[in-house]
């Protein structure tokens, strides 16, 4: 294992790591040698859980239902106690709820908040009070395109994945000089269930792609690599980034 990107002996905690880009952050960072926590709301699935003990790495399940402050609260402090410390936390859970502007209901726009930026803010600031006084940790938050673009009909999604660009930064502001290394990964279009109903558009999915300028949608393993990157030694002069990973969407 080239040391740059050696995470043995790391312990990680992911979030949404059931499905999609979670999943495969979580595993990859296995195979770097990281052992893992996953923090998902349904604690009696154990597919990913089974994968990663497939690996040789040690894996822990931590209920943690981003709509659930009590369980948000108690995550992190599982973890440090189960493990004994915390080096990488990956926020990856997120929703989104489609609707236009005028008929958002305050109901779609608080769990939207809550799930994709309230709730990443409260893990954040657990981790932090791990890793300040440790002088060292990775936090990966996923943003989107949209930490960047308005989109269209997902109003929260667009204010939430903006607050997690700005949050990304400010944490970096105050933790980079105690070792700590606040970053995001901002994905491009992504296969995942997340865009079924886009995939299956034919017209939409035709018009996604002309604007893609690797000219193919992007699997979860696309984001998993950057993870890596992010979470390693590799990295340890990269702060308050957000490194869109999107065959070229943005750069068009
Ligand atoms: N796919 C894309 O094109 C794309 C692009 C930009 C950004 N992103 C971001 O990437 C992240 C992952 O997206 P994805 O495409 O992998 O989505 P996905 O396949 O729909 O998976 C979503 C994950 O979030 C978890 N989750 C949802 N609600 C939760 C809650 N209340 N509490 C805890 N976990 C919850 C799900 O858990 P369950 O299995 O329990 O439902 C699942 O593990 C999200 O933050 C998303 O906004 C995705």
């Amino acid at each position: 294992m080239n040391p740059l990107f050696d995470l043995t002996g790391r312990i990680a905690a992911v979030t949404g790591p059931t499905r999609g880009i979670g999943r495969a952050i979580a595993i990859a960072l296995a195979r770097a040698g990281a052992d893992i926590a996953l923090l998902q709301r349904n604690p009696h699935d154990e597919a990913v859980k089974r994968e990663i003990e497939t690996l040789g790495r040690a894996c822990f399940i931590v209920p943690c239902d981003l709509e659930r402050p009590e369980e948000v609260k108690a995550a992190i402090p599982a973890v440090t106690a189960h493990f004994g410390q915390l080096d990488i936390l990956v926020n990856c859970a997120g929703i989104t709820r489609r609707t236009p502007a005028v008929d958002y209901t305050e109901d779609d726009w608080d769990v939207v908040l809550q799930v994709n930026l309230k709730h990443v803010w409260l893990l954040c600031q657990h981790a932090g009070r791990a890793m300040v006084p440790r002088g060292s940790g990775k936090i990966i938050n996923i943003a989107s395109l949209l930490s960047f673009q308005g989109g269209i009909n997902v109003p929260a999604y667009a204010a939430s994945k903006g607050g997690i660009a700005q949050l990304t930064k400010a944490l970096s502001n105050e933790w980079a000089k105690h070792g700590v290394n606040v970053n995001a990964i901002a994905p491009g279009y992504i296969a995942t269930d997340m865009n079924t109903a886009l995939m299956n558009d034919e017209t939409r999915n035709r018009q996604i792609l002309e604007r893609i300028p690797a000219g193919r949608w992007g699997d979860a393993e696309d984001i998993a690599g950057t993870a890596v990157f992010l979470a390693s030694p590799a990295a340890n002069y990269v702060n308050g980034h957000i490194l869109a990973v999107d065959g070229g969407w943005l750069g068009r």
